[in-house]
């Protein structure tokens, strides 16, 4: 097996996931947040629960893209229609469909892209790819797959004294104080930046100058920036982009939800410092230890990328944006500070001088409504709630009117 050098030329990897359509599960203090559920039913069994808690979505997939995965699948019980084996990398279709839908003036190639069974699963692979060796910033507060995948593999060091921190992971507040980006001069080198756009579970979306900026800081330290973008399809502002690649200088990578589909983005140039292509090693993890996403929702994102089913799609994110404005603006009028839900299915609201798990509590007792705690995203999240606004119309309604009713 190569052996990776502990130090990396810069590159960009960018991922991304169809949170439109099918689930999203945010893995973070879940069985906390489950538990409380739970406990919560048993107390009030004829309570109607809303959840605003984890990033679940709860419309339906469309028929386009359904109808198309139930015809391929009763192909397979036919001689003609069975398909074993495909490409490890993903169809050549589906990957010439991204590139054109996705990266179109982006100068990204069908064989840079690589097909996967969504963002979570391709974090750790890169993880993998990565090893123990290196050093890593993530954003905080910031999505915890990218911190438990590095105490996995080995990065993390130990948890310090406060019990929130790893020591040898390097936080990077993001906080209303600094427009939710990180303090470039004062934060140290590290082999690889996690950074995701729009964020979960802020909701902020990088402007292009703030992009501009961690890829100036990367390059001229010579960091790999993972650049998360499951939620791209909801930025509505185009002074945020939606791909890292939009940035001169970098090129990115990429899911299906509940369908589990996504893909990764490795770009030819991106090079280790002893000019060894990192593309290699990722085809080389990929063909190892995953051998391809279903033939099944690989037919189901070509559909969602025809012409009728990004439509379709994109009605979807619609709803949900929508049902996240409802919430911010229910929030606000009653003076709160609410961030996020502009670009995002997220709404990040303030609680300055509180903790953020007394509040979801008291939230949960008082209206029967489920958010989660910003410490659970990291140390900077305390006095936040996230709260999602992937949901029934009926029951984000219901929601915002129990929400201004406790707080007015
Ligand atoms: C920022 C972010 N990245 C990745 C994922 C995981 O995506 P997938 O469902 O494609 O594994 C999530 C899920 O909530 C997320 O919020």
């Amino acid at each position: 097996m190569y052996k990776f050098p502990t130090t990396l030329t810069s590159m960009y990897l960018a991922m991304q996931t169809w949170r439109s359509c099918g689930m999203a599960i945010c893995f973070l203090r879940w069985f906390h947040i489950s538990r409380l559920e739970l406990e919560h039913i048993e107390k009030y069994p004829n309570a109607k629960l809303i959840s605003l808690g984890i990033g679940d979505t709860t419309e339906p997939v469309p028929q386009i893209i359904t109808s198309t995965m139930a015809n391929y699948a009763n192909a397979l019980s036919t001689a003609d229609g069975y398909t074993g084996y495909g490409p490890e990398q993903g169809h050549k279709a589906l990957r010439k469909a991204i590139v054109k839908a996705f990266y179109k003036d982006l100068q990204i190639k069908d064989t840079e892209v690589f097909v996967s069974d969504g963002a979570q699963c391709d974090i750790t692979r890169l993880q993998l790819l990565l090893g123990s060796k290196v050093t890593i910033a993530v954003q905080d507060p910031s999505f915890p797959a990218y911190i438990d995948s590095s105490v996995i593999i080995g990065q993390a060091g130990d948890l310090k004294g406060d019990g929130e921190r790893y020591g040898s992971i390097e936080y990077m507040n993001c906080g209303p104080e600094n427009n939710f980006f990180p303090d470039l001069a004062t934060t140290p080198r590290a082999d690889v930046i996690f950074f995701c756009s729009p964020n979960n579970p802020t909701g902020h979306a990088a402007t292009r100058k703030q992009l501009e900026l961690l890829v100036k800081f990367a390059r001229d330290n010579g960091s790999i920036i993972i650049f998360d973008s499951a939620y791209s399809s909801y930025v509505q502002d185009d002074h945020c982009p939606r791909s890292i690649f939009e940035i001169p200088g970098s090129r990115q990578f990429a899911g299906f939800t509940g369908v589990r589909l996504g893909w990764t983005v490795v770009p030819d140039e991106l090079l280790y410092s002893n000019g060894f292509p990192v593309i290699h090693d990722f085809n080389r993890i990929v063909c190892t230890c995953f051998n391809g996403a279903s033939n099944v929702a690989q037919a189901g994102g070509l559909a969602c990328l025809s012409s009728q089913g990004f439509k379709a799609v994109n009605s979807l994110v619609d709803y949900y944006m929508e049902n996240a404005n409802i919430l911010g603006e229910a929030l606000a009028s009653v003076g709160l500070q609410v961030y996020g839900g502009a670009n995002a299915p997220y709404i990040w609201v303030h609680f300055p001088g509180s903790i953020s798990w007394d509040v979801c509590k008291d939230i949960l007792e008082e209206t029967h409504i489920i958010t989660v705690p910003g410490s659970g995203f990291g140390p900077s999240g305390e006095g936040f709630l996230r709260l999602s606004a992937f949901g029934h119309r009926e029951c984000i309604l219901e929601a915002a009117a129990r929400l201004k009713t406790l707080f007015l």
